[in-house]
């Protein structure tokens, strides 16, 4: 196996669950996160199954970090024939009116600004290699809000439109996209949202969340590979890992 996998967000959580798994299948890995002590141990595990891999350091809400990841593995590995697409954060569970304006920014500029750029820069080294595949981690919140969550779930839903438009738009280039939804998955990115987490909150959280079976970020790391395998037929489309929550 040469292809070249290229994961945002490869530090913790899913995207070093899913470099792991690649890493066992001997894919040649590109890790991007702005954690730098977590993504450098990732690609250190990386390394100790035999795989090849680089670490680059960078804040994929800033366009030249972006350009510079995409750069740095063109020249080690020559190509991208993968993309997870999967940083992203969450910010503290409020009511839509009672965000900030910065707080909105943030989460935006990471989770729909991010993946954009990610996009923009690797679609044309896809081009240029005759193809290639997209796999966006999108969210249960693409489908259905969850309660106080109004602006993460604004720029899941987004992030899906943007996986939807490739897979119209890109298809006689012959590179497909997927998006892949979690609804619960076991990891730490809601340390952050806990801060204004009260029983009120969470009963309101758990009402709209509706009842699931939670995940772990290894097993939504086998759908990512699924979604990899089969994104020529899976094209456009949302995979939703929801757990038996179902979302019309
Ligand atoms: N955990 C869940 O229940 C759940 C549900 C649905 C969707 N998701 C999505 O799954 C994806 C992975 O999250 P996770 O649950 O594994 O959490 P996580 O916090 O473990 O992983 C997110 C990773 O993204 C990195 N990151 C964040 N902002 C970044 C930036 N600006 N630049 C570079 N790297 C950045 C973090 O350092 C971290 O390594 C996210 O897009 C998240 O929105 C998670």
């Amino acid at each position: 196996m040469d292809k070249v996998v290229l994961i945002t967000g490869a530090a913790t959580g899913l995207g070093r669950a899913t470099a792991l798994k690649l890493a066992a299948q001997g894919y040649r890995l590109s890790l991007v996160d702005y954690n730098e002590k977590d993504g450098q141990a990732t690609a250190d595990s990386v390394k100790e199954l035999g795989a090849e891999v680089i670490f680059i350091k960078a804040d994929v809400s800033r366009e030249d970090d972006v350009k510079d990841y995409v750069t740095q593995t063109i020249k080690v590995f020559g190509t991208i024939d993968y993309f997870h697409n999967n940083a992203g954060i969450m910010i503290p569970f409020r009511l839509l009116h009672e965000y900030s304006s910065e707080e909105y920014d943030r989460l935006m500029n990471i989770n729909l600004k991010g993946a954009f750029l990610g996009i923009k820069y690797v679609i044309p080294v896809m081009i240029e290699n005759g193809g290639g595949t997209i796999v966006n981690t999108v969210s249960s919140n693409s489908f259905k809000p969850t309660a106080y969550n109004g602006v993460y779930a604004a720029s899941k839903h987004a992030l899906a439109g943007l996986t939807k438009s490739i897979g119209q738009d890109y298809q006689d280039l012959n590179i497909f996209a997927v998006g892949v939804a979690p609804n619960t998955m076991q990891t730490n990115i809601s340390a952050s949202a806990a801060s204004t987490f009260t029983e009120e909150v969470g009963e309101k959280i758990a009402a709209t969340t509706g009842p699931n079976i939670a995940a772990t970020a290894e097993e939504i790391a086998d759908v990512v590979i699924f979604a990899m395998n089969g994104a020529k037929t899976l094209n456009g489309s949302i995979v939703n890992c929801a757990g038996g929550q179902i979302y019309i």
